[in-house]
């Protein structure tokens, strides 16, 4: 079932199918820049998000057929001092941060450009779907600044160094098919059935155990940030916690029945 949800933010578009919430960013005349007023709208929606019993993974696209995000507002960036430079880096940093640590799947349907701080938003998300048209880059450098909300650190950590690199040094835009290729993302499909695609790869995840998807996530994303002695730390100590779970027992039970698990979120 889909329902549009009374949404009060003036730049997100939120609607319901069922546990799966899709977020549309709608700044239509600026192909959905993100302007401070936006990345604030997306920090207030995803603790909602993240709150909320009923919304099990959250689809991120752009309004429109031709542009995800088309990077940070460059109207407000034109007019940064130093302080608010290095203060809109960092409160892009951590909306984009608020995504990557929210403990239910978060998927980036990128329908169309995704550039600059759109690009930096996708590589928050835990995957990425692109349709066929979507194009991606950083091209920071091309406008005298550098990728500010995340791209210098997530871009190397999914794609490599030496083709990050190369992407945010000549700020090159890649198009759906080399994306796939490097690993940027996940899947191309026609633009057509890319929510479609984002809601059943939601759903794959939704019919997990909650829990168990939320430890996964803390412990594949922050691990390797620790160092592997330590993200192995992490790990065991996720998988302990589990054990006490209502939800572990359930889901190894249901095997053993050969039936499906009913997972409680307890
Ligand atoms: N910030 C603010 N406004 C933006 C924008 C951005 N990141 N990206 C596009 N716009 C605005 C354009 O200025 C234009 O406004 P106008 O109609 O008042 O002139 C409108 O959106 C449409 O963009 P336009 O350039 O006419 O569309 P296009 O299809 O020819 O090109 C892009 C689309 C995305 C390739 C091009 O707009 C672009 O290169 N944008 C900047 C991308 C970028 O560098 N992002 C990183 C920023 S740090």
């Amino acid at each position: 079932m889909t329902t549009t949800l009374r949404s009060d933010f003036k730049n997100l578009q939120i609607e319901s199918r069922g546990a799966v919430t899709i977020l549309r960013v709608h700044r239509p005349d600026v192909l959905n820049a993100l302007n401070r007023e936006t990345l604030s709208e997306i920090e207030a929606f995803a603790q909602r998000f993240v709150a909320d019993p009923a919304q099990g993974a959250l689809v991120i696209t752009g309004s429109g057929e031709k542009s995800f995000i088309s990077g940070a507002d460059i109207g407000e960036l034109a007019v940064l001092d130093p302080r608010g430079a290095e203060e809109i880096s960092q409160f892009g940093q951590r909306v984009v941060g608020r995504l990557e640590s929210s403990p239910k799947a978060v998927i980036a349907a990128i329908n169309g450009y995704a550039f600059g701080g759109g690009c930096e938003l996708a590589l928050a998300c835990h995957m990425r779907l692109a349709s066929d048209n979507a194009v991606l880059g950083l091209p920071e450098v091309g406008l005298g600044i550098i990728p500010g909300y995340g791209g210098t650190q997530r871009l190397p950590r999914l794609v490599g160094r030496g083709k990050a690199l190369e992407l945010i040094l000549t700020g090159r835009r890649v198009k759906a098919d080399e994306a796939l290729a490097i690993g940027l993302v996940n899947k191309v499909v026609p633009q057509a059935e890319l929510l479609g695609e984002a809601e059943k790869l939601a759903q794959a995840v939704l019919k997990n155990g909650p829990l168990a998807v939320g430890a996964a996530l803390e412990s594949a994303i922050h691990g390797p940030e620790l160092g592997l002695a330590d993200g192995l730390r992490l790990e065991s100590s996720r998988f302990g916690i589990l054990a006490a779970s209502e939800d572990m027992h359930e889901g190894l039970q249901a095997f053993l029945d050969k039936r499906p698990a009913r997972f409680q979120r307890r």
